[in-house]
């Protein structure tokens, strides 16, 4: 039997805002669901969001779900968690800060919270008509056939969640849970994920010590240094967010770039700038830069 904590059963016996919500047909309001999992899996979930579009803030979201009691209890507390929010600020709501809202889930069942994260992200996307990069991914080598996990969406859990241990791979996203068939494919994976981590750890610290005793950059070499932190360190983040920066030029210390996607329309743009890119750039290339939107 699992130990649920007193707000998963409060949600489970009264959930909040079950449902769908029927298209206003209003203007500066719009409707989407996004949706996850399959009935034939055992858990599914469509999360409907009502935007107003002029704010792009989530007036209204509600939710349909197919699972156990951890899944009614993460699927209502996520309409209430991003009830408000702005779109952007919704994206950064993860499947830990779900399973906290909810006072902590049992870890076989936090595959429960993934679902609802996974759902919010497809809804958001789908509204923005972005395609899911990370989620297209998860269409790769089939390592789980009895759940269909794929290799990508194994190391995306993986690498979000810091997994290390095959059972937790299976209380994320169930893979190895049935036949038992993939465990030694699942085991791979972790090895892997863990192992480029550390060389790519060593790595940044090796190229971080050498900013500090390496002699002056000339142009060429400081452009293409910019370029490959940016594309290798802080694209990354920024895609996976919706959004995205692109080199413009470089004029001696000054770094001028584009903010595209979710980033060129967030209201917190400026914030990007200086702790996503000008901090990065600084540690990583030279601590006199500065970064500017054009
Ligand atoms: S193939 Fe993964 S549990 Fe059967």
């Amino acid at each position: 039997m699992w130990e649920y904590t007193d707000k998963v059963l409060d949600l489970f016996y009264n959930p909040q805002n079950q449902g769908a919500i029927e298209d206003p047909n209003q203007e500066g309001v719009a409707v989407v669901y996004g949706e996850v999992g399959s009935i034939a899996c055992g858990d599914a979930l469509r999360l409907h969001l009502k935007i107003e579009v002029d704010s792009d803030k989530i007036i209204d979201s509600r939710f349909q779900t197919f699972g156990c009691t951890s899944a009614i209890a993460s699927s209502s507390a996520l309409t209430e968690m991003v009830k408000g929010l702005t779109l952007d600020e919704a994206l950064n709501v993860s499947n830990k800060d779900i399973a906290e809202f909810l006072g902590g889930l049992p870890e076989a069942k936090m595959h429960c919270s993934v679902m609802g994260q996974e759902a919010l992200e497809a809804a958001i996307f789908k509204y923005r008509g972005i395609e899911v990069e990370h989620h297209e991914e998860d269409e790769g080598a089939l390592i789980c056939s009895c759940f269909g996990i794929s290799e990508p969406k194994i190391r995306r859990v993986v690498i979000e969640n810091g997994l290390s241990t095959v059972e937790q791979v299976t209380s994320y996203v169930k893979a190895g849970g049935g036949c038992g068939s993939c465990l030694a494919g699942i085991e791979d994976i972790i090895a892997a994920v863990i192992d480029e981590k550390e060389t790519t750890a060593a790595r940044i610290a090796a190229e971080i010590a050498d900013v500090q005793t390496r002699g002056p950059l000339t142009m060429v070499q400081k452009i293409a240094l910019i370029q490959k932190v940016l594309d290798e360190e802080v694209r990354p983040v920024l895609i996976a967010d919706g959004g995205d920066v692109e080199l413009y030029d470089v004029d001696g210390d000054f770094v001028k770039v584009t903010l595209k996607g979710a980033c060129g329309s967030c209201a917190s743009s400026t914030a990007t700038l200086k702790d996503a890119v000008e901090a990065k750039l600084r540690l990583r290339v030279l601590p006199t830069l500065v970064v500017q939107a054009v």
